[in-house]
């Protein structure tokens, strides 16, 4: 498995998952082009992966504004000549059932998760049409599958996609092959953002979800990164439309 010289854009990528993608992508050898809202950390990044000699750029890009993601796709063409793979990665959350939302919380959850992809892939598809190739990535979340207690929304959005990947396979897959990536319980900024509201130190509550989760301990972003990597290569060539689970078992448990 190799991404020796490849060229993969990663959004969401300065913190967590993204931020594991576009180290251990970087680490492999590829032209990483990492994105994400958060300037300070993506300039950092990109100072600190250059100084060890990795071919990085962090450039800023909101997913919901699609002037700034056609940017996106055209500074990286004219830095790199292609683009060999996009990780989109980026991602929201919001607590609340049906009740508690609104406007402002589902343009933002379903701005970010659910618009944020169809624009990324509205103006990948044709470079990946020109080139005859291109992986795209999307990250989802076991919330597609699961009812979350208390995440409507997020749940919501992580479902759209599960369908938006099997769509783009059917309409582009001559040319292109999209992949879900589905994480389980994943050991985040975010995921210590969601665990805001237990009245329990988090060394203590992640000691007790790992107990939980079959494998007895929660995921980390190397995890998923270098399960990212292998779908981008071209091992993973007949790997499209589905979404593979990164979740320690956690689906295989019984619903009691
Ligand atoms: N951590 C988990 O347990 C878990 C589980 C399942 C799925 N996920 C999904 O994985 C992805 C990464 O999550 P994480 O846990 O690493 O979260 P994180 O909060 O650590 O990182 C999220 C990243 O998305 C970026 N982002 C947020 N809004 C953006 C916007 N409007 N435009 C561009 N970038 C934006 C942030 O700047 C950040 O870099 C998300 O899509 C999340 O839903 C996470």
């Amino acid at each position: 498995m190799s991404l020796e010289d490849r060229t993969i854009i990663i959004t969401g990528g300065t913190s967590g998952i993204g931020e594991g993608c576009t180290r251990h992508f970087a680490e492999l050898g590829a032209k990483v082009v990492t994105s994400s809202i958060q300037r300070k950390v993506g300039k950092e990044v990109q100072q600190e992966l250059r100084a060890a000699g990795h071919d990085v750029t962090f450039l800023y890009a909101d997913v919901r504004n699609e002037e700034e993601i056609v940017a996106l796709i055209e500074k990286t063409i004219d830095l790199h000549g292609r683009i060999d793979g996009v990780c989109s990665n980026a991602g929201t959350w919001i607590e609340g059932t049906v009740e508690d939302f609104d406007d402002g919380q589902w343009d933002l959850v379903m701005g970010v998760n659910v618009r944020g992809n169809f624009l990324l892939a509205k103006h990948v598809v044709p470079v990946f049409r020109e080139q005859g190739e291109g992986v795209m990535l999307i990250t989802t979340s076991t919330a597609a599958y699961v009812g979350f207690p208390a995440h409507a929304l997020y749940c919501a959005s992580k479902a759209a996609l599960v369908a938006l990947i099997r769509c783009l396979t059917k309409d582009h897959g001559g040319y292109m092959r999209c992949v879900g990536i589905c994480p389980g319980t994943i050991d985040t900024p975010m995921l210590a953002a969601s665990a805001e509201g237990f009245d329990q130190p988090l060394d203590e509550l992640y000691a007790e979800v790992a107990e939980k989760i079959p494998v007895k301990r929660l995921g980390t972003p190397v995890d998923v990164a270098k399960a990212a990597a292998f779908l981008l290569s071209d091992d993973a060539g007949f790997v499209a439309g589905s979404s593979v689970f990164l979740e320690g078992g956690t689906l295989a448990l019984p619903p009691w």
